[in-house]
């Protein structure tokens, strides 16, 4: 097996460079002390890197040795070496560190030389051994550990020093007091190797307690919300101070309408470059910024939804006139010129009574037909009340249907065709933008139709300017978040609110909204089972739905009928009067037509009356 550590096998080294050095009694303690801690307290099945600035080469070797043996992936760091990179393989991080140093001197030449690799970690156990003797060893412990909390902010950190024969190991607790959050001012002597029975501790204590207290006793916690009115900021400093935090938010930049990426990214970087501890407030969970910050749970999840103009309620004269496609209507009007033909060819071979045998007249009678009246005079022959009887069925069942829809028309037109897709979209040539940050996403997509839609996009710059437009010109379709959208909504007035829908389920996706760590941050695992207590708890469900009621509560709509009957008035039979009207002047013309014609054109010819109908 090709190794991933530099196995250090002694066993071909000791003839070389150990055969003829022998341990002082006190290594010989120092190593079984170190041996003991590695294999008793340190996070087992994960790799150790012993490092060392290359000063005590007997020691460390002697310890490898005893380390070897206990059979722990080894890897063994000097001033000059590399680190053996293998991310992925194994292990991902290193989870136990033992330096070995003379003095607090040593220790930012070996930190710069750790903590520059991929698998740096500094949640790992991190032993140091301080191999020279000084007067006051608490001293000299805590003088270490503030060098080392400069330079590595390891927290699970135990400093051996040596004191008349024992070795005393020290540690240190943050957030002790609200002047001793993250500073090093007191140590805590934890264990002592004793040399009684070939060397044993004097207490039988876990030497890497979990050091993340519940109460942080009023410390200064800095926050950073990239813009203002997210909804989260109470709940945050509630939660905050519930675990005795001293929040403090950092408002400098806020914009009256911010560039929402923009503010996202000044926000995330503010947690980088250590201004801030954690940024939150509306930030989804992005690959770009969770490669700079550690993303804590999701607590809230929302859309980026489409939303289109509401379709408008069709003109009544448009809705009547697609009762019946074009072809029927031909049909009919085919079918009464055939039956008057037929009909009067009938009437000239039988006995037929003069009304069906001239063709105004027979014309007239199937017209009175189709409108539903009587006609001038029965057929007396059988030939023709066989034609005339299935023309009057069919007119009696068209013209039902058509003033079923007629009447149900004149009440309610119906609506215009909603757009429910992105081709729709498309294909309606209507005007659609979104936020810069979108296309990101359409430019990834693999869809053909989402490159279509790079192709004819405009921006808008928020998300409660794109509701406005779609609102405003009625030919808009825009892309935001279903939460912002629903908040906005919320508060403009019942009829602009009617103007915008959703377009579909489909076309949408899901974003996560988490808050930013800085890289490593020891809070973070404390905030996320606080976090997921929250979300299964489901209190944060029941805030989402206060803050509804809460912004709802004022607008309820006392006068909301809620669809009870619906009032007939005169406007909706405009159209069926229109109609009568020009239905008497087309009428009254031809009368004064004939009258005239009476008169005039026919006055020489003879006294007979004009006959009409027969
Ligand atoms: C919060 O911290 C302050 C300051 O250290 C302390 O006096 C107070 O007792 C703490 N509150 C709680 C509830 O523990």
């Amino acid at each position: 097996m090709k190794t991933v550590f530099l196995l250090v096998w002694l066993g071909t080294l000791e003839a070389l460079r150990w055969g003829s050095l022998f341990p002082t009694k006190e290594q010989h303690h120092l190593v079984s002390c170190v041996t003991e801690i590695v294999c008793q307290h340190f996070i087992p099945n994960q790799p150790v890197v012993v490092s060392s600035t290359g000063n005590e080469d007997d020691l460390l070797n002697f310890l490898l040795k005893n380390i070897q043996l206990s059979h722990w992936p080894l890897q063994v760091s000097y001033p000059g070496s590399s680190l053996a990179e293998n991310p992925g393989q194994y292990y991902d991080k290193i989870g136990n560190y033992v330096i070995l140093i003379r003095n607090k001197n040593d220790i930012e030449e070996q930190a710069g030389h750790l903590i520059h690799g991929a698998r740096w970690n500094n949640h790992a156990r991190l032993l140091t051994v301080v191999t020279l003797h000084e007067d006051n060893p608490q001293e000299q412990a805590l003088s270490v550990m503030q060098e080392l909390w400069e330079n590595m902010k390891v927290l699970n950190m135990v400093v051996l020093v040596q004191s008349e024969g024992e070795f005393h190991l020290y540690t240190w607790f943050p957030y002790q007091s609200n002047t001793q959050c993250l500073d090093i001012t007191d140590t805590v002597l934890l264990n002592k190797w004793i040399s009684q029975n070939g060397g044993e501790f004097s207490k039988h204590e876990t030497l890497f307690p979990y050091k993340i207290p519940n109460n942080f006793k009023g410390c200064l916690i800095k926050l950073v919300v990239p813009y203002h009115g997210t909804f989260e900021v109470e709940y945050f400093y509630e939660f905050l101070n519930g675990l005795n935090f001293t929040v403090k938010i950092d408002e400098k930049e806020w914009e009256i309408n911010p560039n929402i990426e923009e503010a996202i990214t000044k926000a995330i970087e503010d947690v980088l470059f250590g201004m801030a501890e954690i940024a939150f407030g509306g930030i989804p969970l992005l690959k770009e910024a969770s490669d700079v910050a550690d993303p804590s749970l999701s607590y809230y999840q929302t859309q980026y939804m489409w939303y289109v103009p509401c379709a408008k309620p069709l003109p009544r004269l448009e809705a009547i006139s697609h009762i019946f496609s074009v072809t029927v209507w031909v049909t009919l009007i085919a079918f009464m010129f055939l039956t008057a033909a037929i009909m009067w060819c009938l009437a000239h071979m039988t006995l037929e009574s003069h009304t069906y045998k001239t063709a105004s007249s027979v014309f007239y009678n199937i017209w009175a037909v189709v409108m539903g009246v009587s006609v001038t005079r029965m057929p007396r022959t059988l030939h023709l009340r066989v034609v005339i009887f299935p023309w009057i069925c069919y007119c009696f069942a068209i013209s039902t249907i058509f003033q079923i829809f007629f009447t149900s028309y004149l009440v309610d037109p119906g609506l215009e065709k909603q757009i429910t897709s992105l081709q729709e979209v498309l294909d309606s040539k209507i005007e659609f933008g979104f936020r810069p940050e979108m296309t990101i996403y359409y430019e990834q997509s693999p869809y053909e139709i989402h490159k279509e839609l790079l192709k004819h996009h405009t921006y808008c710059r928020q998300t409660h300017l794109c509701i406005n437009k779609v609102i405003e010109t009625g030919s808009f379709a825009t892309i935001v978040e279903s939460w912002a959208a629903d908040k906005h909504l919320q508060s403009v007035n019942d009829s602009d609110r009617e103007l915008v829908c959703r377009m579909n389920e489909i076309d949408s996706f899901p974003i996560r909204i988490v808050s930013y760590f800085s890289k490593s941050s020891f809070l973070l695992d404390t905030f996320n089972k606080r976090l997921a207590s929250i979300t299964e708890s489901g209190l944060n469900i029941r805030a989402d739905k206060e803050r509804k009621i809460r912004s709802t509560f004022n607008k309820l709509d006392i006068n909301d009928t809620g669809g009870g009957y619906f009032v007939f008035t005169i406007t909706h039979l405009l159209i069926a009067f229109y109609t009568l009207l020009i239905g008497y002047i087309l009428s009254s013309n031809v009368l004064i037509c004939e009258i005239l014609y009476v008169k005039f054109a026919r006055k020489p010819n003879n006294l007979g009356t004009p006959v009409f109908g027969e």
